[in-house]
């Protein structure tokens, strides 16, 4: 019989074992790990341990500091536009397939130097490639996503070979370039990080638009006064990464005996850090199941916290301030359903779709007051 695993959920235990140097992100070091998911793993930088830890994010860190990222905003907001433009005349859409997928993909294929044009082949392999994160996933669903990863992998081998010889303004040229360079990045983690930062950097926001617009359509006191007052938009993203986190766990394993809220927990034992509970640890965030966009949630750890902190934070947060604050400011949007379907993935909060509409008929009537 297999013994449920350990879960941290208030704050201060989930803060301990994301910071704790008694915990390693290898889930190779866990006494039960399946066997599909062990080789595959060891060069994702999500699941490495100091020293390779900090060597391989040292290289991609450059490309994902607040400096950098504050420079793609207007490329953000036009493509928002873009998207926006043919749906307002469509009058319905659904927010996710329509909006929150194509923004973060768009931009990321973009950073990275990976064309836009492909990504219907990312839409089909990417929630194949999530089941690597899932704590739940079956050995079938680890084998599609070895299949999803061998897919990328033929797909992206000759664009490595592309920037090789003709290197462009790329994070993909630049990690090229260090992997040429010779001992800094291995061709494993070359390809593993490129991967990482392609899957990470859209599937999450995605859920993090898509969530953060539900829980706004749902509370339109909260959705008038953002309108109000723009400049409450960082900190209203703050609390919807609090109030839905689009990554709801993440795992750590015990390097030696340890305790955990005073219970011993040994070496080998996997521990979940529940993010979302700590999310709404009532002796962190007052009230923690209501929606208040002006709490200061700045102690959330939706983005997780110690050395494996989201690097991609300040993109993630560029690209919701910017979404958001353009459909909340379409005066006629409204979901079209509130009975939401979310993907059964345990690991993400993230929905299936999200339908919504343009009640024309209100638009019309506020054109006859102007
Ligand atoms: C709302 C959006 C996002 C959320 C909620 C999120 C959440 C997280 C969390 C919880 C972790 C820590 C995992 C752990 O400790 O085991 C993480 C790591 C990471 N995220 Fe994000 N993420 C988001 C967006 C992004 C974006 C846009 C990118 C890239 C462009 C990105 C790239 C990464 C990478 C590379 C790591 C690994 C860092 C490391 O292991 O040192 N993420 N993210």
């Amino acid at each position: 019989m297999t013994r449920a695993p350990h879960t941290a959920t208030s704050h201060a235990a989930v803060q301990t074992v994301l910071r704790g140097a008694d915990w390693t992100s290898d889930p190779r070091r866990a006494s039960q790990v399946p066997d599909l998911a062990a080789d595959a793993l060891s060069s994702v930088l999500l699941f490495m341990d100091a020293p390779d830890h900090t060597r391989v994010r040292g290289l991609i860190s450059k490309a994902f500091t607040p400096r950098s990222i504050e420079r793609l905003r207007p490329r953000i907001a036009e493509v928002t536009e873009e998207l926006l433009a043919p749906l307002r005349e469509a009058g319905a859409l659904d927010v996710i397939s329509d909006f929150a997928y194509p923004l973060p993909v768009t931009v990321i294929c973009e950073l990275l130097g990976v064309p836009a044009g492909d990504r219907d082949l990312f839409r089909s392999l990417t929630p194949d490639m999530a089941a690597v994160i899932d704590l739940d996933a079956t050995a079938e669903e680890y084998g599609r996503s070895a299949g999803a990863a061998l897919t990328f992998t033929a797909y992206l081998v000759p664009l490595f070979e592309q920037r090789r010889h003709d290197p462009r303004d790329d994070l993909m040229s630049a990690l090229v370039a260090v992997e040429d360079a010779g001992g800094r990045l291995s061709a494993d983690e070359l390809l593993a990080t490129v991967l990482l930062v392609l899957v990470a950097g859209h599937e999450t926001t995605m859920n993090l638009i898509g969530n953060g617009l539900r829980a706004l359509l749902r509370h339109p006191d909260q959705r008038a006064l953002l309108r109000a007052r723009p400049e409450l938009m960082a900190a209203a993203v703050e609390e919807l990464l609090r109030y839905d986190s689009p990554v709801r766990r993440v795992a750590r394993v015990a390097r030696h005996d340890t305790l955990l809220d005073g219970r011993p927990v040994p070496p080998g034992e996997q521990v979940i850090a529940m993010m979302h509970d700590a999310n709404h640890d009532p002796t962190v965030f007052p009230s923690p199941d209501a929606l208040d966009i002006n709490r200061d949630a700045r102690r959330h750890v939706a983005f997780g916290a110690g050395a494996h902190y989201c690097l991609g934070a300040p993109l993630a947060r560029a690209e919701a301030q910017i979404a958001l604050s353009a459909l909340i400011n379409l005066p006629d949007l409204e979901l079209a359903t509130d009975e939401p379907q979310w993907r059964p993935i345990a690991t993400l909060h993230a929905l299936e779709s999200l339908p919504a509409a343009f009640v024309t008929g209100r638009v019309s009537a506020a054109a006859t007051t102007r």
